[in-house]
């Protein structure tokens, strides 16, 4: 049983004249208990909206979906119970304390003091406990908020954008946070549009981009399939090139600082070098190289790297 599954989930917001805003367009993803999903996308792109019809606060205009298996109203109701979320801009009392806005959250999931220190202590607030949200950092605020989701023990968190303007520091802070979550057998459902925050906290990963799917797979999978092999040898690199490029299962051969880079589908670097020696061509260096999530995204959307980029990458 999938604890997310959407099938053509969709979202068509309406304007007083024209077509409206089609938000999430059938959109169709599936996550698996213990898995820390990904879902990335560039601003617009229809994270939040997709969060907001999971949770039930926005009405979908098309498809479906199912949490922990169950679609009709009061399963929906009743798996919501079994989830800790934060949308975009966590909301608190501002004249409370840390520890009194996570009391107040715990008294309305029916929970106890005990899930409050816990709480405190995962996200390392526990010494900030009394400081009054107002007088909290942005850092501290978005903590507090991961502090909230973990409250009653939910199995799935949802967290839309948990790191959005934090410096690099707090982002590492927010990922160490997340990845303990994770060691604790919470499934994960992150939005985010930076790569490297995906990269380094998730397992899984659903790229959308105008609210459609781009890929769907694992971050192993998907980095993978974007190996390259760079290729160095003596002489003319347009000729190496050329050479390279002639060989199965070869795709993308580029010149790239001195060497050649290519996408190697199928074989190996042994038959690479074979190949090119038969070929007179005797390389002084081959080896591959294992793309960064976010080489993989521009390989997958042609370079373009999306129609609003991944340009905050930290
Ligand atoms: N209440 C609304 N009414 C009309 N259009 C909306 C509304 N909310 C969002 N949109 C539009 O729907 C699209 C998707 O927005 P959404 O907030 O879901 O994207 P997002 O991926 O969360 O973006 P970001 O990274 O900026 O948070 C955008 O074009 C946005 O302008
Ligand atoms: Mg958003």
């Amino acid at each position: 049983m999938s604890i997310i599954e959407t099938e053509g989930l969709s979202k068509r917001y309406t304007a007083l004249r024209g077509e409206g805003t089609l938000a999430v367009d059938r959109l169709s993803v599936q996550v698996e208990a213990g898995q820390a999903y990904g879902f990335l996308g560039p601003n617009g792109s229809g994270k939040t909206t997709t969060i907001g019809m999971l949770l039930g606060i926005i009405t979908p205009t098309g498809g479906s979906f199912r949490l922990f298996g169950g679609s009709s109203p009061a399963e929906l109701h009743a798996a919501r119970q079994r989830i800790g979320a934060t949308l975009e801009y966590p909301n608190f009392y501002p004249y409370l304390s840390c520890r009194d806005n996570l009391r107040l959250v715990a008294r309305v999931k029916g929970r106890d003091e005990s899930d409050v220190q816990e709480a405190l202590d995962v996200v390392g607030l526990a010494t900030r406990q009394k400081t009054k949200f107002r007088a909290c950092s942005l850092g501290m605020k978005q903590r507090l908020a991961l502090a909230a989701t973990m409250i009653g023990d939910p199995e799935l968190i949802i967290l839309d954008e948990p790191a959005n303007g934090l410096d690099p520091a707090g982002q590492r802070e927010i990922r160490g946070i997340i990845r303990e979550l994770g060691r604790r057998g919470k499934t994960i459902f992150l939005s985010s549009h930076m790569l490297h925050e995906v990269e380094r906290t998730c397992t899984h990963v659903a790229i959308i981009e105008g609210g459609r799917l781009v890929h769907e797979g694992s971050v192993e999978e998907f980095t993978a399939a974007g190996t390259v092999a760079a290729v160095g040898a003596e002489g003319d690199l347009e000729t190496l090139r050329l050479a390279v490029a002639d060989f199965e299962g070869a795709s993308n051969a580029r010149i790239d600082d001195g060497r050649i880079l290519v996408q190697l589908s199928g074989r190996g670097l042994s038959d690479l070098n074979r190949f090119l020696s038969e070929r007179g061509i005797f390389v002084s260096h081959l080896s591959l190289e294992r793309p960064s999530l976010e080489d993989a995204f521009m390989e997958l959307t042609d370079g373009s790297g999306g129609t609003a980029g991944f340009g905050e990458v930290q």
